[in-house]
């Protein structure tokens, strides 16, 4: 099992870091994606810094979430090219970036420019993009578009319905990132689109602190829970969970360039 997308950069985390690092290993999580935006440009810095520490078995993305767009200047931008190019060996994608019209932290025709300057720095390096989508369906979906010849990416913590992510696959080639969501007892869109959407398509993810899995809604997320999403997405496909794990840790392995680590 790989946790595609977690933010153990959040001050949830400062106290018991580790200790939740070692859970997920205990409970077999073979890698970790570490997720740098949402947190100012620090929380870059804090991403990169986990993984340096765990090397192997964490990697990051680093990137200006669309709440932060506000911030964003040429100033973030060279910080943040200087900041890949010395860390190429941990740094596997630019994200998440995207579009939140829900809660509108920074304005949308900002988030918009962001969101461009985010995709031409992933194709300058050449690395996928993590999504982040939220009330913005058609335009992260055109805009995504202006540059799909040499854009890879996954939507995460995918929201929308089984057609738009059917749309994803086949005319930009991205891949559909599940999260505790779909353990949620009114999930039924959620699960629509894990019944419709190829295994070879598909994405698991905590987004932890964050969308905590049954049975523990209301504790804090943390890596080791993305086996109740597994257990989730096997039991909607009826499939076998051995099956369920090996075809979306290759996915997630295909997409970020990683390696699953030995143990
Ligand atoms: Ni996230």
């Amino acid at each position: 099992m790989i946790d595609s997308h977690c933010h153990l950069n959040d001050e949830r985390f400062d106290s018991d870091r580790d200790e939740v690092i070692n859970r997920a290993r205990e409970k077999g999580v073979s890698l970790i994606i570490n997720i740098g935006s949402g947190y100012g440009f620090e929380g870059n810095l804090k991403s990169i810094q986990i993984a340096r520490e765990n090397a192997g078995y964490i990697y990051a993305t680093v990137g200006i979430h669309p709440h932060d767009a506000k911030l964003f200047n040429n100033d973030i931008e060279r910080k943040l090219r200087k900041l890949i190019e010395e860390n190429r060996d941990i740094i596997v994608g630019i994200g998440e970036i995207g579009l939140d019209y829900h809660y509108n932290f920074s304005d949308p025709v900002v988030q918009q420019e962001v969101f461009r300057k985010m995709l031409y720095l992933a194709r300058d390096y050449d690395l996928p993009v993590v999504i982040h989508s939220r009330e913005a369906g058609d335009d992260t979906f055109r805009i995504l578009g202006e540059g799909k010849n040499n854009l890879r990416g996954v939507m995460h913590c995918f929201s929308g319905d089984r057609d738009e992510a059917l749309r994803y696959i086949e005319e930009l080639g991205f891949y559909i990132s599940i999260s505790g969501v779909v353990t949620f007892k009114n999930a039924l869109k959620t699960v629509e689109v894990v019944k419709a959407v190829p295994l070879e398509w598909l994405f698991a993810e905590t987004d932890s602190p964050y969308l905590t899995p049954a049975p523990y809604r209301g504790k804090r997320n943390e890596p080791s829970f993305v086996e109740y999403v597994y257990r989730k997405i096997a039991e909607i496909k009826e499939e076998n969970i051995e099956n369920v794990e090996r075809i979306i840790d290759s996915n997630i392995n295909r997409l970020f360039s990683t390696l699953t680590s030995p143990e």
